[in-house]
């Protein structure tokens, strides 16, 4: 099969072209001014001098922003980490296939964007005492902050619905749909596509999901349901993606599963270091879990108490891969992760949530928007796959001939602004 190219910011016309022009230099920039602003704060965390490897991670920030700006080339990563090697593999590879070094502008937006990741991590890395920093930590803690509310509201309902369907398990799917909703709209609030500003949930987040119903683009909820139901199904992956309000959702959607008895074990992947500004960490779950804990609301507390048990109990087991930041794409997962994808094969269903979930699972090529995702895949396939997705770049499959060109009519940013999702589903009979 002859593939699309891949999203370049040589192309002036991608959401890659603004992401690399100006989206990454302002997250990069943003980095430096927390880490300054907030140094006394940071210095006061450690009982040694921080202060030169602090300058160093801000003067590393700052350097890789010009470099961006300035389309140079992307250099090998010179730190110890166990994934070193295979990133300047990559890069040797992408310079032979290429003809040069990648570079911004230049080259594939999806690695390129990645390894702007990696770099700042590096710069951590290089240090003695900051090994384990996060520089968007807290970024990270403030979302969590400013969306109480709304965990506070979802938590309850969800406390309802346990009881309810208890009583009647006819309302499991109904449920299911509401709760499904729920975590993929809490992928609206990443800090990756603000720029690191402020893009909490605050307001009720059930109350939003009738006005937002229409703007689910392909909606796979029941034939996920239906397969849930027809087999007995012990294992669901969820691929995470950002912590604050949409870790929420994803837990109270792992929550719901298990209370509704539609598998017994739930597993949870997070990222290996600090990657696209808000997604998870295994730091970022257990401080989560931490802070619901402490927060005095019958059903929070609650919650807290369950998923520490669930953690204890290995109902829910969380997991920690280097390949979810490594510069491939899902069809290589068989090849350079196969320890991952045979523990995949296990699953009765996996979720992968989020916009660079998406963008991986299709290996970020420009697709034509009606291809089908099966197609887009490109043989990955561990087991059967639903992805919840809110769009926040150019790719996206499996539509009706015409209607990009309807929604757009409607929604100039339709592709790029959050506001329009997918819950799509891959399921083929083995
Ligand atoms: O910076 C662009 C981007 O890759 C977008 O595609 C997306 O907005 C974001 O980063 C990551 O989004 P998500 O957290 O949903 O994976
Ligand atoms: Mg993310």
């Amino acid at each position: 099969m002859d593939l699309p190219p891949p999203l370049s910011a040589a192309d002036k016309n991608s959401f890659a072209y603004p992401t690399i022009k100006e989206r990454l230099p302002v997250i990069l920039a943003k980095i430096a001014d927390t880490l300054y602003r907030t140094r006394d704060k940071i210095k006061s965390q450690y009982q040694e001098d921080v202060s030169e490897e602090l300058k160093s991670i801000i003067g590393s920030c700052s350097k890789l922003r010009n470099e961006v700006q300035t389309n140079k080339v992307a250099v090998p990563l010179q730190d110890s980490r166990n994934d070193t090697q295979v990133w300047n593999r990559y890069l040797q590879a992408a310079t032979e296939r290429e003809g040069s070094p990648p570079s911004w502008f230049k080259s594939a937006w999806l690695y390129m964007e990645c390894y702007m990741y990696r770099r700042i991590q590096e710069s951590v890395e290089k240090c003695n005492i900051m090994k384990e920093f996060d520089v968007f930590g807290e970024q990270k803690e403030k979302s969590f902050t400013d969306s109480v509310y709304p965990t506070e509201i979802v938590m309850m309902h969800l406390l309802e619905t346990q009881q309810k369907i208890k009583e009647n398990a006819e309302l499991v799917p109904e449920a299911f749909k509401l709760f499904l909703k729920v975590c993929l709209w809490g992928n609206k609030c990443d800090l990756s596509i603000s720029g690191g500003e402020d893009n909490a949930q605050k307001s009720s987040p059930l109350e939003q999901l009738g006005k937002l119903e229409p703007n689910i683009l392909i909606n796979d909820s029941n034939v996920v349901l239906n397969h849930l139901c027809s087999r007995n199904c012990k294992r669901i992956d969820i691929v995470l993606d950002n912590a604050g309000f949409e870790l929420i959702s994803d837990l109270c959607f792992a929550e719901f599963l298990l209370s509704a008895g539609l598998c017994s074990t739930i597993y949870l992947h997070a990222k290996a270091f600090p990657w696209f500004v808000s997604d998870v960490t295994k730091k970022d779950f257990d401080w989560t879990l931490q802070m619901l804990g402490q927060i005095n609301h019958i059903a929070v507390s609650n919650f807290a108490q369950v998923w520490k048990e669930r953690l204890n109990n290995s109902s829910w087991i969380l997991q920690v891969d280097d390949f979810w930041t490594l510069p491939y794409d899902y069809s290589q997962m068989e090849t350079y992760a196969p320890d991952l994808y045979q523990s995949l094969q296990k699953s009765d269903m996996i979720f992968f949530k989020g916009d660079l979930n998406y963008r991986k699972l299709l290996g970020d090529l420009r697709w034509p928007f009606t291809t089908s995702f099966e197609t887009c895949l490109r043989g990955f396939y561990p087991a059967p796959l639903c992805v919840l997705r809110t769009s926040k770049s150019d790719v996206l499959v499996g539509l009706p001939e015409g209607r990009d060109e309807e929604v757009k009519a409607q929604d100039e940013d339709w592709l790029v602004n959050g506001n329009w999702g997918v819950i799509n589903a891959c399921l083929k009979t083995k």
